[in-house]
């Protein structure tokens, strides 16, 4: 099948070809994101593949499907970047990859705790400059400490599971509890407890209408003073304003984040040598107990290869008229 891949990097270049070897799909790669001025670029094609960051809404999925496109095939988990209304009311199908390795992301966020919780960023540029001073990066024990599992999905439950092995009391809200987190050794409590006891938090729902903005002034008003905040999931969970007002107060002690509420226009680009138009997020990376990273959590030689494997299987399921594991529609 032809395949129009948009936001193409060189690492999905690399293990979609690889992947591809076994597939036998005709790929066509474009590095600009699928957008209403892209979407051109798809004529043709009966299959897209999309990122985090490309835009399916409903004008572009109109614009998709009048170029002869019947597949949206998502290489991530999350698509609230598509509008899957639309997408049935056009006759669009759209797959994700469901499940590829909680353990990246997990482990992503466990490296931006221990890296804010220890200041590591702030070491590691002191010592290129021969600093050697340890003023300013006190930080405390996981070991014996309380923290928050938002969302106790797949990535959830591997973070909480990690989190358990440090001797921490692992506390967790989802909307929809599962005994796996407790017999990992979590336990479900309440947001009052969740303020009240985190010393972390870290975020691992989804981003939807419910979630939007979880993390907002009255949250973090009820949030142990000096916590701290982990976001690997989607930035719209977080209202950023009210996370800087936080921050500024002392109220939250330190934020680490992989995703931000503005990315699209940012994430996956080199725009250092541009002046970046984003007050929120330079006034954010001016702040020494902040670490950005740019939508890397899935980043691993592991999960990209299951991703681009899973995300052509869909595809040849859908040419084979077989049915689509991966299937997401709108309920
Ligand atoms: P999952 O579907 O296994 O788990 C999500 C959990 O959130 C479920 O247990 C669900 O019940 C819970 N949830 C749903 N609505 C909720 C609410 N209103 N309040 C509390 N909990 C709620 O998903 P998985 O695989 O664990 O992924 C979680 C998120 O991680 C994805 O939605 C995606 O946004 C993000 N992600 C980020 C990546 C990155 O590179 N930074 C890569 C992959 C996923």
């Amino acid at each position: 099948m032809e395949i129009a891949v948009f936001s193409a990097k060189s690492y999905d270049r690399q293990h979609l070809d690889a992947a591809n070897a076994a597939a036998g799909h005709q790929l066509k790669y474009f590095e600009v994101p699928l957008d209403s001025e892209t979407v051109g670029l798809a004529a043709g094609h009966g299959a897209v593949c999309i990122f985090v960051n490309d835009r399916a809404d409903a004008s572009v999925l109109g614009a998709l499907a009048r170029g002869g496109t019947k597949l949206v095939a998502l290489r991530c988990t999350g698509f609230n970047n598509v509008d899957l209304k639309a997408a049935q009311a056009l006759g669009i199908k759209v797959v994700r990859v469901v499940d590829y390795s909680p353990n990246s992301v997990a482990e992503h966020a466990v490296a931006l705790l221990m890296a804010i919780n220890r200041k590591i960023h702030r070491a590691y540029n002191r010592t290129r400059d021969f600093n050697f001073s340890l003023e300013g990066l006190m930080g405390f024990d996981l070991c014996g400490k309380t923290v928050a599992v938002i969302g106790t999905g797949k990535i959830g439950r591997v973070f909480a599971k990690i989190m358990v092995g440090f001797g921490c009391n692992v506390i967790g809200y989802d909307k929809y509890p599962s005994p796996e987190f407790e017999a990992l050794g979590g336990r479900y409590a309440d947001e009052g407890e969740i303020g009240t006891c985190a010393d972390c938090i870290s975020l691992h729902c989804p981003l939807t209408p419910e979630t939007h903005h979880i993390i907002n002034a009255e949250a973090l008003s009820r949030a142990k003073r000096g916590a701290l905040l982990i976001n690997t999931s989607r930035g719209g969970l977080i209202d950023t304003e009210a996370v800087i007002d936080a921050l500024r107060s002392g109220q939250l002690g330190g934020l680490a984040i992989d995703v931000y509420e503005q990315e699209a226009e940012l994430f996956f680009r080199d725009l250092s040598g541009t002046i970046v138009d984003d007050a929120v997020l330079q006034q954010l990376i001016t702040f020494p107990n902040v670490i950005v990273t740019g939508h890397q959590a899935f980043l691993t030689r592991e999960a990209v290869t299951t991703i681009c494997e899973t995300t052509l299987r869909s595809v040849t399921e859908f040419e084979t008229g077989k049915p689509l594991t991966n299937e997401v529609s709108a309920s």
